[in-house]
């Protein structure tokens, strides 16, 4: 099975956690791209969305589906999103496409969290993929040095800004032990919009795409 293959699988198993008629929190990425698709494709469609990204949003748009600002909803249901990598207890890395702060802003909304992933992203420690920090533009050097004095190889992500102006730091070189506490550390230093540990935020369910199937992981 292809990774494309692996991705139209678990974007359509992941329609099954949404209540037709309901407004859901959508992510960002090339499996939450899937999930979109099958979305469009439901008989019965979700009332709207809260998207957490521009890239997203025009997507759903295409499909006729509303797209709603985060200060419009109280709460949502379920927000669906993908992964870069996930860990045992449901905490994630996210931010590989850029979209870290909308994606927190629209899971702490949700009272489930959907991650819909290949294998390949379930891993023992979070780390091995590279760690992005979105950063206010002047603080970026103040805050690499932090991240180099924790034992990270901080690397601006060039050519790159966010839907928030914001810049990114893609950090190597750390194996998160304890993800709870290095999220709740990096967030509080001063210039940093949001680290890309989802730990508070973790995943209340997975949906693994498996060549045998989608292995569903409830935290
Ligand atoms: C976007 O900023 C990320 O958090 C994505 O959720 C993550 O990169 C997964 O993307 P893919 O589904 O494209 O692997």
């Amino acid at each position: 099975m292809t990774q494309d293959e692996l991705k139209a699988m678990v974007g359509e198993a992941a329609t099954a956690w949404v209540q037709p008629g309901s407004v859901i929190g959508v992510g960002t990425g090339s499996t939450v791209n899937c999930f979109i698709e099958s979305l469009a494709r439901m008989p019965e469609r979700i009332a709207a969305a809260v998207s957490s990204s521009e890239q997203s949003s025009l997507r759903l748009r295409r499909h006729g589906i509303a797209v709603l600002d985060a200060n419009e909803v109280e709460s949502l249901a379920v927000y669906v999103d993908g992964a870069d990598e996930i860990d045992g207890l449901g905490c994630m890395i996210k931010g590989g496409g850029g979209a870290l702060t909308r994606e927190k802003i629209v899971a702490d909304l949700a009272r489930q969290f959907v991650c819909i992933a290949d294998e390949s992203k379930l891993v023992a420690t979070l780390g091995r993929f590279a760690l992005p920090v979105e950063v206010i533009p002047m603080a970026s050097a103040l805050v690499a040095r932090r991240l180099r004095a924790i034992g990270g190889r901080p690397v601006p992500r060039h050519g790159f800004v966010t839907d928030n102006g914001g810049l990114i730091l893609d950090v190597h070189g750390l194996e998160i032990g304890d993800p709870p506490a290095l999220e709740a550390e990096i967030s509080q230093w001063p210039g940093v919009v949001t680290v890309g540990i989802f730990a508070r935020n973790r995943a209340s369910v997975c949906l693994l795409a498996t060549p045998q199937g989608v292995r569903t992981i409830k935290f």
